[in-house]
């Protein structure tokens, strides 16, 4: 199977978690894409959704989809995202998509985040994958500096996030203790959101695999 087929097979399971009547948060990237897919062939009873997106919101709501501000909404029940790596712990670096902001919003406000991947993504130590960190536009030298006292490399996406902001995707480091780095990262000031997921990371991952998709529970 290539790559494409198991984020369908991981799109497809996702579904089992699913809370017929209840508002969905849904994340962003092409394996959630394949999600929406399911989805919608599925015919779920989906009250609303909560979109981590502009992209995945138009996607939802051409498929129908009604989808709420996140204002609207107290407490989500499940939410199904992917990830660009995910370690043993369900620490994941997030945000290849540019999304990771308002992901990690949503993700905050959610019970069980559910992660979908393909076997590329499982890494045993974050830090291949660059890490993306979404900053306030004036601030962009300024923090690429920080960035360079802590070893890391900053490369600046040209890219302009939902928000308004800059990416640094930061090549070179090794995320071995990923929470202890993303609150370091979080203290600097202009940065917006680091893509280190530690503090909230996944709940459960669903891994695309040539043996099938794998559950596993943190
Ligand atoms: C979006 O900003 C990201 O966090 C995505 O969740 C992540 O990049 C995974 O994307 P793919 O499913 O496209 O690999």
């Amino acid at each position: 199977m290539d790559q494409k087929e198991l984020k369908r097979l991981v799109g497809q399971a996702a579904l089992a978690y699913v809370k017929p009547g209840e508002i969905l948060g849904v994340g962003t990237g092409s394996t959630v894409d394949c999600f929406i897919d399911a989805l919608k062939e599925s015919g779920i009873e989906v009250p609303a959704c909560v979109s981590s997106s502009v992209r995945s919101t138009k996607k939802l709501q051409d498929y129908g989809f009604r989808v709420l501000d996140l204002n609207e909404v107290d407490r989500i029940s499940v939410y199904v995202d992917g990830a660009d790596e995910i370690d043993p712990q369900f620490c994941m670096i997030k945000g290849g998509g540019g999304a990771l902001t308002r992901e990690k919003i949503v993700a905050m406000v959610s019970d069980t985040f559910v992660c979908i991947a393909d076997e590329s993504k499982k890494v045993q130590v974050l830090g291949a994958f660059p890490l993306p960190i979404e900053v306030i536009p004036m601030a962009v030298r300024a923090v690429s500096r920080e960035i360079e006292k802590l070893g890391g490399h900053p490369v600046l996406r040209d890219f302009t996030t939902d928000n308004g902001n800059k990416i640094l995707d930061v090549h070179g480091w090794q995320l071995a203790d990923a929470r202890a780095w993303e609150e370091k990262l979080n203290q600097i000031v202009g940065v917006v959101t680091v893509g280190l997921f530690a503090r909230r990371g996944a709940d459960v991952l669903l891994l695309g695999t040539q043996e099938g998709v794998k559950t596993m529970l943190a």
